[in-house]
């Protein structure tokens, strides 16, 4: 199985636009050691030419000019996007479907219900790509059971799971969490059995996740903030990261903590991966204290264009 990171950063990348954090203004200025970082999208294959699209980030564009595999070039209009898995309804997971609206063949999209809503009422991008491409929409099961395969996407089964994340801000139940509004999935390679763990918005590993989890290759997990307070802490927002949907890497109850709880597999180690990185985090700074950390805890930190092979 082929996992490749189209984009690591959380929403407004890395440097984001408007944003003058130490690593916003260091990585403009180059004082400080990073790579800058598009928005959270990754894909996977199987057979290196069929891909599923997790999420469609706002550089979805650049993301796809960035990595060739996903323009096989067969026809006069072509993509190796056979499908796109929304894990939830985010602007940052979810702004790229506009972008992707030529042609003639429809999207096809898997997501859930509460996801379905959001993307046709308060933000209506799924009803809009109606007067493009226009869409097949494909229930996605959230019972962390019912596992679905994609056509076209050979060799590749997906179980999803409702995990505690938050809905948009432009949702009416942002405040309110339902089932659905944020999944995790565990994507399987059939032939092999090697498994991966995405679920780049977290809030807390709740207990019916590790019985899905336990049974990755890799773990691919929300990194957007480093403690709860980053956003308050520097003046940029009122809430806590727990609060809008991200479970913070150091403290008590932390991803680093939950993390440690996860060893081997099949008598090898799990790949450790973080995620939807916030701009503000300083584990982005390759010299940092908390990078060191997160490398003794055999923890690593996705980049544009990081593959991962299992
Ligand atoms: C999030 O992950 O919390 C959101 O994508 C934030 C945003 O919309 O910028
Ligand atoms: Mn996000
Ligand atoms: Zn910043």
């Amino acid at each position: 199985m082929h996992i490749h990171v189209l984009g690591a950063g959380a929403g407004g990348g890395f440097p984001q636009w408007n944003c003058n954090c130490f690593n916003c203004d260091g990585l403009r200025k180059g004082t400080i050691k990073a790579t800058k970082r598009t928005q959270s999208s990754i894909c996977v294959s199987s057979d290196g030419v069929n891909w599923v699209l997790f999420n469609a980030s706002p550089d979805v564009l650049q993301q796809i000019q960035d990595f060739p595999a996903l323009q096989p070039a067969r026809a006069i209009r072509d993509t190796g996007i056979q499908a796109i898995v929304l894990i939830d309804a985010q602007i940052d997971h979810t702004t790229g479907l506009y972008m992707l609206r030529e042609g003639t063949v429809k999207r096809e999209i898997y997501c859930t219900d509460m996801v379905y809503g959001d993307l046709t009422s308060g933000n209506q991008a799924l009803n809009i790509l109606g007067y493009y491409c226009g869409i097949n929409h494909h229930q996605v099961p959230i019972d962390g059971k019912t596992s679905f395969t994609i056509p076209n996407v050979p060799n590749l089964k997906f179980t999803s799971v409702s995990l505690k994340s938050a809905a948009p801000p432009y949702s009416p139940h942002r405040n309110d969490p339902q089932a659905g509004d944020t999944i995790g999935v565990l994507i399987e390679e059939v032939s092999t059995g090697k498994k991966c763990w995405y679920s780049p918005g977290l809030a807390e590993i709740e207990p019916h996740l590790p019985e899905l989890m336990d049974q990755a290759d890799c773990i691919m997990v929300d990194g957007t903030f480093w403690t709860n307070t980053e956003m308050i802490d520097m003046g940029l927002m009122t809430k806590t990261a727990r609060s809008i949907g991200h479970n913070p890497q150091s403290g008590e109850g932390g991803m680093i903590e939950k993390l440690d709880e996860f060893g081997l597999k099949n008598g090898q180690a799990v790949r450790k991966v973080l995620i939807h990185i916030n701009n503000t985090n300083p584990i982005l700074r390759e010299d940092s204290a908390e990078r060191a950390t997160l490398t003794q805890h055999g923890i690593e930190v996705a980049y544009d264009g990081m593959d991962i092979i299992l």
